[in-house]
């Protein structure tokens, strides 16, 4: 299995990430499942921050669709290894409601997080709010 982290920016005209996700939730619940692809998407003011995992050949498909895809920019990998346990058990996307303290957030975030490899957790934490 490969698993990636990257980072990009909305091209969204509001600045937020989280205006493209229902649509994105909605491509990535009818491929993912298919291409048994997991993973956490991951949304904070105009950044992304997703890891996606599973086979290198779906993970190699979607990292091309996602160069291509014109909701984001500044695509750039922050971690490509090859790893033979997922760590998410499921697909996941976590964004933060405006109406959601940070808090709250923080405790969801690490409920989603526990159990991830240090390798990767360190990823969202450098990004998720630390309670301020
Ligand atoms: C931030 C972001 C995350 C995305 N995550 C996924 C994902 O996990 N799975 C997925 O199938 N598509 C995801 N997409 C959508 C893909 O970029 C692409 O539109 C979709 O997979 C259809 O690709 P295709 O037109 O090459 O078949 C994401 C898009 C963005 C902007």
């Amino acid at each position: 299995m490969r698993q990636i982290i990257y980072r990009s920016t909305t091209t969204a005209p509001t600045g937020r990430a989280a205006d493209d996700i229902p649509a994105i939730l909605r491509e990535a619940a009818a491929r993912n499942g298919i291409d048994g692809i997991t993973g956490l998407l991951y949304s904070e003011e105009a950044a992304f921050l997703q890891a996606i995992e599973g086979p290198e050949e779906s993970i190699a498909h979607l990292i091309d669709s996602l160069r291509a895809d014109p909701r984001h920019r500044d695509f750039t990998i922050l971690l490509d290894r090859a790893t033979d346990r997922r760590d998410f058990g499921d697909w996941t996307m976590a964004y933060r409601d405006r109406r959601e303290s940070i808090d709250m957030f923080d405790e969801r975030m690490r409920v989603l997080l526990a159990g991830v490899s240090a390798e990767t957790v360190r990823y969202f934490r450098a990004l998720a709010p630390a309670g301020g």
